[in-house]
């Protein structure tokens, strides 16, 4: 028998690594936030590409055995996915001193993940902000993977009005972002991605778009200031080659052999590779800003309830996920 005293609450539960079914609905204990942590009533969160990898453990052979030993060998040890979460503080942790109950916040799980549930606790030091006030639940549920990856590896690049900058994956949840950030560092975009996807890429304020399965932008003849590669499939030595004096490539998704060369590359020449860290909560309020002047808003492809959320991820791994797929919770 159930002790009466626990609250329960409905979470989607990861079983084990595999397909889309290997994520089950279930009733568990609700939780209680620590003295530093604050308990989020989740409104909306997101499936990302990196949701579907952790979920199936889609990685490169080599890449399998480390993420293993991190997530766990037979299944993802943190049972709860979901890297986005947006929603209402409930309560506050004893030693909690700037948030509030009450306050709409937006936030980057981080590798506690926990975010396909209807309530999670987050540190109050974490990736967390206060919501953007023109922004719905679920558009700011996609701030933070998307725009908080987009903004920190532009940043880092140091987008120069003017300057010609290169978007390869711009369509997804990352590359939406960046191709609106770097337009408002006054970049001229160039957004690659496949033919369905150009025509939203143009919407968002991209000035040229590439079709890769078409055309290898690495082979054009064009030279560009800034490369994001979001995708981490172009080719190393062709972006570099496409890159103008002083260029910049930054790296998303890096292989340890980019990162390797990308050393050589930036202690040896003029051009550098960027890449690593992570997304603190100083970039999600630069984003918050970003968002209330109106300058980037949130590409949502789909939504589906929590208990749907199976299909959800059957649909992001097809592939044709255009910006961001959200999930609504207890709407
Ligand atoms: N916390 C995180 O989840 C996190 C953080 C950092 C980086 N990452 C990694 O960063 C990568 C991008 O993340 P995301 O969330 O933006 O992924 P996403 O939403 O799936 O977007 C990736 C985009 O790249 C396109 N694409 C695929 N192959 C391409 C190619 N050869 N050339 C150009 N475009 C191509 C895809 O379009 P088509 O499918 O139509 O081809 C899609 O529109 C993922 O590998 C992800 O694992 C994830």
């Amino acid at each position: 028998m159930k002790p009466l005293n626990v609250k329960r609450m409905k979470a989607i539960v990861c079983t084990r690594y595999g397909p889309p079914d290997v994520l089950q609905l279930k009733e568990i204990e609700k939780p209680s936030p620590e003295d530093d942590e604050v308990l989020i009533r989740v409104h909306a969160t997101t499936v990302t590409a990196g949701d579907c990898g952790l979920r199936s453990l889609k990685f490169p052979l080599l890449s399998q055995p480390l993420v293993r030993i991190g997530f766990g060998f037979r299944g993802p040890r943190m049972k709860i996915l979901g890297q986005e979460v947006a929603g209402e503080i409930e309560s506050v942790g004893n030693a909690v001193r700037l948030l509030k109950k009450g306050e709409q916040v937006f936030a980057w799980t981080g590798f506690h993940l926990g975010g396909y549930a209807e309530y999670t606790c987050l540190r109050e030091g974490g990736v967390l902000a206060v919501k953007p006030v023109n922004m719905s639940y679920d558009e700011a549920a996609t701030l933070g993977v998307g725009g908080l990856e987009a903004l920190r590896l532009l940043r880092k690049g140091n987008v120069q009005s003017g300057e010609r900058v290169l978007i390869n994956g711009a369509g997804g949840s990352i590359g939406t972002f960046a191709v609106q950030i770097a337009k408002c560092y006054g970049g001229e975009v160039t957004g690659v991605d496949s033919t369905g996807k150009l025509d939203m890429l143009r919407s968002i304020g991209a000035d040229d778009v590439i079709d890769y399965t078409q055309e290898d932008f690495t082979k054009n003849g064009q030279m560009y200031d800034v490369i994001f590669d979001v995708i981490g499939k172009s080719s190393f030595s062709r972006s570099i080659r496409s890159l103008k004096e002083n260029g910049r490539y930054l790296l998303g998704n890096p292989r340890l052999s980019h990162m390797v060369r990308g050393g050589w590359v930036s202690r040896r020449t003029g051009k550098k590779v960027i890449f690593g860290g992570s997304g603190q909560a100083e970039d999600l309020v630069m984003l918050k800003e970003l968002v209330q002047e109106g300058k980037t808003k949130s590409v949502i492809d789909r939504r589906y309830p929590l208990e749907r959320i199976a299909e959800a991820h059957r649909y992001v791994d097809t592939g044709q996920k255009k910006g961001n797929v959200v999930i609504t919770v207890g709407a």
